[in-house]
């Protein structure tokens, strides 16, 4: 989905149209957009929520607590923040960080939407409910949308859980390293071995006219960790 019909060159070219944005009332109560950083041909691309206290004043995404166990997930699996992309759904923090409202994410979308397709990236990891319903087009919660590999547009994508949850509640921790462990498994694969997992694969939801055919891949090995 192109923003307003114009499709964007380069991913500055999106920030620089960005600046200005007031879409939506979060524009006029934002203090720093936060548009994403990383590496804009990253192979993985990960996708959160919206920005949070820390964010907005930074204006960079995941630099806050939840961020720290992100790092350290990347980490584990020899990855550093610099060599993937690091986006979220909304760009500018929702007062007192509550849930983004379905209008802010519908006009905040056509800008994701625009990154994923400059990124090109091969893998989309999705932090949290909301990431995940925005790329898998459904309104199925994160507990049954997590520990499965879908296909998009040629894209695997791999839910997980939001690393925010872990500091609420340290049961999920094992949960996120055990799922950064299948994720570097999926960025193994070839193009070839991707196609062949999700081959047989099911569709989430009859897609919408003009909307990607989303692919539930039988991938019964790799969610399998000893
Ligand atoms: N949570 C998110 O979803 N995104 C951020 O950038 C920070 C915290």
């Amino acid at each position: 989905m192109a923003v307003g019909g114009r499709e964007f060159r380069s991913l500055d070219e999106l920030r620089r149209y960005m600046a200005e944005c007031d879409r939506c009332p979060l524009g006029c109560t934002r203090r720093n957009l936060v548009f994403g950083v990383g590496d804009p041909h990253a192979e993985l691309m990960f996708i959160g929520e919206a920005p949070g206290e820390r964010e907005d004043v930074l204006g960079e995404p995941f630099v806050g607590a939840a961020g720290k166990l992100l790092d350290e997930l990347l980490a584990s699996i020899g990855l550093r923040r610099d060599q993937v992309y690091i986006a979220n759904v909304l760009k500018c923090r929702p007062p007192g960080n509550r849930d983004p409202l379905p209008t802010e994410i519908a006009e905040c979308a056509p800008f994701l939407d625009e990154q994923i397709r400059l990124i090109d990236p091969k893998v989309i990891a999705t932090l949290g409910k909301f990431a995940a319903q925005f790329v898998l087009k459904t309104s199925r919660g994160i507990t049954s949308l997590r520990g499965k590999l879908y296909r998009v547009d040629g894209r695997q994508v791999i839910p997980i859980f939001h690393p925010a949850a872990a500091l609420h509640n340290p049961g999920y921790r094992q949960v996120l390293f055990e799922d950064f462990r299948r994720l570097r498994a999926v960025l193994a694969r070839t193009p070839e071995q991707a196609a062949e997992a999700c081959a047989e694969g099911r569709e989430v939801e009859p897609a919408r006219e003009g909307a990607p055919r989303v692919v539930e891949c039988e991938t019964p090995r790799l969610f399998d960790l000893e």
